[in-house]
């Protein structure tokens, strides 16, 4: 690593935490392809818009992180490859077969079908805490949301929804539980194996029963193409339930904060419930829960900005920097649920662009509407400083815990 590398501990502190966007703001500017080093492995931050979607479309930036040689994800544990090893770390044609199988289950209509049943989850959801004049969002509202939604899709059965949930956050939360690294990556482990496990015996099942449900269409596309091998199955099911739920129950989070602490803008969303597509977007350019893609790997020497990443560098491409640079968004730290220009990379680019978006979105809008319409007070709990937050060197952005209040009816 060069010698101008930033200590990842310099970056990632409890202050970047609370909020990134100086920190992304100056990386922009002095040192847009920036060389992080940290003890468990190097990495190239890549912070200016045209250089992110430039490099979420490199060829030479492969997310094939498990092909030969490639040591960077097996730091994540032996179970690791059992569960990850799906799309998303994937190269074309790899990528191409994995996504087209998955597309075809993933149909249009699926998604529609579900939007009457969002609906009632939210309302119950609701229902439990509109009573108590408080909560706690993350818990009560933002994680069961998404998960049930998928589970649903996915055809896994309410009656586990708690235990998967559990294992999910373990992953989720890594890094913030108060263990030991050491602890920690021990629990992260032993979840994914439990997870990994629960999928196996799952599939197992659908294959004998199989439902009107996502597993069982992937099963049945498998069966009729050949196309699908059953560890792919596993892996395809893990990528659809995680990237299904993480990021849309911390998105959540982010943009009720968002709007708590805008209140121009919330004031304008409740008057203009017609803007709530369009805020969607504007919350997540503004907020994301995804900051960097998911790691690229330098199959050769490459060079953005003039700074040479040696081949075998990792690659980060900071999505949430991105989406505030100037030079595309004007004003980029104010939230603005009326911007229209630049679209956002909040879904990524390329090839590997989000495959749930149409069900995030419809999830977010029902969601959002219904929790301004239902909670018409709606304040945070404590003061936004006080938020406890995902650490900072998390993949994800989020929240541990959301606490509000609002004036309990019945
Ligand atoms: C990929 C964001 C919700 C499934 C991605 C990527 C981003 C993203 C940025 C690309 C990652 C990369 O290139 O490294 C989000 C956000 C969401 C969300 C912000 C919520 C607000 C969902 C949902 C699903 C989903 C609900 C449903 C299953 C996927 C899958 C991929 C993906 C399968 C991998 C696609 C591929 O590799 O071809 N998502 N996502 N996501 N997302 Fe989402």
């Amino acid at each position: 690593m060069t010698e101008d590398a930033v200590p990842a501990s310099e970056l990632y502190t409890p202050e970047f935490a609370a909020n990134p966007y100086p920190a992304f703001a100056r990386l922009r500017a002095e040192k847009p392809v920036c060389p992080i080093s940290s003890p468990r492995f190097d990495s190239y931050l890549i912070t200016r818009f045209d250089d992110a979607k430039a490099a979420l479309v490199d060829p030479r930036l492969s997310k094939d992180l498990y092909g030969p040689g490639q040591e960077y994800l097996r730091i994540f544990g032996p179970n690791s490859e059992a569960l990850n090893k799906n799309m998303l770390n994937a190269d074309p044609p790899e990528h191409t077969r994995l996504r087209r199988i998955v597309s075809q289950a993933f149909a249009p209509r699926r998604v529609e079908a579900l939007r009457p049943r969002v609906a009632e989850i939210v309302d119950n959801l609701l229902d439990k805490i509109i009573p108590q004049g408080q909560a706690e969002l993350m818990h009560d509202f933002a994680i069961p949301l998404p998960m049930m939604v998928i589970s649903q899709l996915l055809g896994i059965p309410e009656t586990d929804h708690e235990r998967v949930l559990d294992w999910t956050q373990v992953i989720r939360t890594s890094g913030s539980s108060g263990r030991s690294p050491a602890e920690d990556r021990a629990a992260v482990q032993e979840a994914q194996l439990r997870l990994h496990h629960y999928l196996v015996d799952l599939i197992q099942a659908k294959r004998a029963h199989p439902g009107d449900d996502m597993i069982s269409a992937l099963i049945d596309a498998c069966e009729h193409d050949g196309h699908l091998s059953e560890p792919e199955l596993v892996t395809t099911t893990f990528l659809l339930l995680f990237a299904g739920h993480q990021t849309t129950a911390d998105f959540l989070g982010n943009a009720t904060v968002a709007l708590l602490t805008n209140p121009d803008q919330l004031d304008l969303l409740r008057a203009k419930p017609e803007l709530l597509p369009s805020a969607i977007e504007e919350l997540l350019r503004f907020d994301g829960p995804l900051p960097v893609a998911s790691p690229r790997i330098a199959t050769e020497d490459v060079e953005y900005q003039g700074v040479r990443i040696p081949r075998g560098s990792i690659v980060g491409v900071v999505i949430n920097a991105a989406n505030h640079d100037p030079a595309h968004f004007a004003d980029p730290d104010r939230l603005d649920l009326r911007r229209v220009r630049g679209p956002h990379i909040g879904f990524g680019h390329g090839v590997h662009y989000c495959l749930g978006v149409s069900l995030a979105r419809m999830e977010a809008q029902i969601a959002i509407e219904a929790l301004l319409r239902r909670l018409p007070d709606l304040r945070l709990g404590v003061p936004v400083s006080q938020l406890r937050r995902l650490p900072a060197g998390s993949p994800f952005r989020g929240l541990l815990e959301l606490p509000v209040e609002f004036t309990a009816w019945d």
